[in-house]
C-alpha cells in the first residue's frame, strides 16, 4: 500500500489489478482508514485519468451485490442529481417518465448536510415505505413500472466506506472520485442508461460550469467505457430549485407541479430531464416529440394519478395526496422580511439549505431525526424587486427556538441590489 499511495503522489497511474487491491483491502478491513485517506489526497492533488477513473468505478460497482433488472422488460433509465436545495425533481419526474412507458426502478438517498434525499420527502406522506426487498422492488416495477427504494446495504460497500472517509478527511470534491462514486451506484442498480443531473453553483459540489463539464466528461467517458448511454444535463444551483424547501413542503410543490401548476424552473428542468430520459427509453425519437408527450401526461392527469399509484403500492395514504393540508405542518411559523430595498441579485442555496436544516427539516448529524413540516417557502426570488419590510419568505418549525439560528443563515443568503441583476438560464448545457 505505501508503494501504491508513493505512486500516485508522484503522479503516475495506477493499474486496475493495483486499483483493485487497494479497494478489496479497504472493503476488507486488511487496508487501515489511515493510508487509505494519504492515497485519497494523493488523488486529490494529483488526479486519475479516464482510464484510472473508469476501471475505478468498475472495482467499486463490483465490490458489492450487482441488481438484475433484466426480468423488467424496456430500456431502463436512470436519473441522478449531484444534489441541491429544494431539489425535488424526483418526484415528479419518477411518476412523469413511468406514465410515459419508461419503467422507473429509483434507488435513493437521504438528506445529510444542506442538501434534502427524496426518502425524505416520501416518508412525510403518512404510511409510505421506502424499505422493501429486492422482490418487492422487481415486482412493483412489473406491476406499476415505478418503484422507490432506499439503497440495499449490500450495494457498492465500497462507496460507502470510501464516501465516509472523504467526508471527513477533505477529499470529496475530486472529479474522478465523485464520478466514480456516483456512476458505480448507478450501474450497480442495473441502470442501461443515465441522465445526470450536474448542479453548479453555491448550493453545488460544483463551483463553476468548466469544473462541472469536467465532471460531464469523466461520467459520459465512464459510460461509454462501460456500454451504457449517458446524457449530462449541467443545471444551475445559484438559487434553490422553485419555492419550497422542507420535507412535506416539497411533496406538496411537486404534487402541484405533476397537475401543471409548479413553479417554472422546476417544470422547466423535470422536462429537459425527462425528455432525454424518454429519447434513451426510445419512448421519443427527438427531445421536442418527448416534451410533447410529458406536458401531455401533465395535463391529463396521468402523471399525477401515476404518482398516487406509487404512493399506494408502497403502502402510503393516497388521501393525503389528494388532500395535501394533511401532509404534516409545523405548530409554529414566522415570515421573514427584506432589510432593504431593491432587487434580490443573489439568493444563496448553501444558505437557505442551512436555515431549513436549523428548522429541522435536516439532518445535522446521521442520527439526527426529521421534523417533516419544518422548512422554507420563498415568496420571492432572484431579480424580484422588494420593498423594505417586505416578506420574502416564511418559515416552518415545531420548535419555537429554532427561528433565531434559522434566521441568522436566511440573513446570509440575500443580497438585495440597486441594480436588476442580470439573470442566468437554469439549463446551462447538455452533453451526450
Ligand atoms: N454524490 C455521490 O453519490 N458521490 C459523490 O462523491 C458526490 C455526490
Amino acid at each position: 500500500m505505501v508503494e501504491l499511495i508513493i505512486k500516485k503522489r508522484n503522479g503516475l497511474e495506477l493499474s486496475k489489478e493495483e486499483l483493485k487491491s487497494i479497494i478489496d483491502g479497504f472493503v476488507s478491513g486488511d487496508i487501515p482508514d489511515y493510508q487509505v485517506s494519504a492515497f485519497l489526497m494523493a488523488v486529490f492533488f494529483e488526479g486519475m485519468n479516464s482510464d484510472e477513473t473508469a476501471n475505478l468505478t468498475d472495482i467499486m460497482m463490483r465490490s458489492g451485490e450487482l441488481i438484475d433488472l433484466s426480468e423488467i422488460k424496456g430500456v431502463k433509465v436512470d436519473k441522478h442529481s449531484t444534489g441541491g436545495v429544494g431539489d425535488k425533481t424526483t418526484l415528479v419526474l419518477a411518476p412523469l417518465v413511468a406514465a410515459a412507458g419508461v419503467p422507473v426502478a429509483k434507488m435513493s438517498g437521504r438528506g445529510l448536510g444542506h442538501t434534502g434525499g427524496t426518502l425524505d420527502k416520501m416518508e412525510s406522506i403518512k404510511g409510505l415505505s421506502v424499505d422493501m426487498t429486492r422482490e418487492e422492488f422487481i415486482d412493483n416495477i412489473k406491476k406499476h413500472n415505478i418503484a422507490v427504494c432506499g439503497q440495499n446495504a449490500n450495494l457498492v460497500p465500497a462507496d460507502k466506506k470510501l464516501y465516509a472517509l472523504r467526508d471527513v478527511t477533505g477529499t470529496v470534491d475530486n472529479i474522478s472520485l465523485i464520478a466514480s462514486s456516483i456512476m458505480s451506484k448507478k450501474l450497480a442498480c442495473g441502470a442501461d442508461a443515465i441522465v445526470i443531473d450536474i448542479k453548479v453553483g453555491q448550493g453545488a459540489f460544483m463551483k463553476t460550469v468548466k469544473d462541472a463539464e469536467e465532471l460531464a466528461g469523466m461520467i459520459i467517458g465512464i459510460g461509454s467505457k462501460m456500454n451504457r448511454k449517458v446524457i449530462a444535463v449541467i443545471t444551475s444551483m445559484s438559487e434553490p430549485l422553485g419555492f419550497a424547501i422542507g420535507n412535506a413542503l416539497e411533496v406538496k410543490e411537486s404534487i402541484d407541479t405533476l397537475k401543471g401548476n409548479g413553479p417554472q424552473d422546476l417544470t422547466e428542468l423535470c422536462l429537459e430531464l425527462g425528455s432525454n430520459m424518454l429519447v434513451l427509453g426510445k419512448i421519443a425519437k427527438t427531445k421536442s416529440e418527448a416534451v410533447e408527450i410529458l406536458k401531455k401526461l401533465i395535463s391529463s392527469g396521468a402523471a399525477f394519478n401515476k404518482f398516487k399509484e406509487l404512493v399506494k403500492a408502497q403502502g402510503g395514504d393516497v388521501s393525503v395526496i389528494d388532500n395535501p393540508e394533511l401532509l404534516p405542518d409545523t405548530q409554529f411559523s414566522e415570515t421573514y422580511k427584506s432589510k432593504n430595498e431593491g432587487y434580490i441579485s443573489e439568493l444563496n442555496a448553501l444558505d437557505i439549505g442551512l436555515a431549513s436544516v436549523k428548522l429541522g427539516a435536516g439532518r445535522e448529524t446521521k442520527a439526527s431525526i426529521i421534523d417533516y413540516g419544518a422548512g422554507i417557502v420563498l415568496k420571492k426570488k432572484i431579480g424580484d424587486y422588494v420593498n423594505k419590510d417586505e416578506v420574502l419568505a416564511t418559515l416552518y418549525s415545531n420548535d419555537q427556538l429554532n427561528f433565531q439560528k434559522a434566521n441568522e443563515f436566511m440573513d446570509l443568503a440575500y443580497k438585495i441590489t440597486k441594480e436588476k441583476p442580470l439573470l442566468k438560464p437554469l439549463i446551462l448545457k447538455t452533453i451526450s
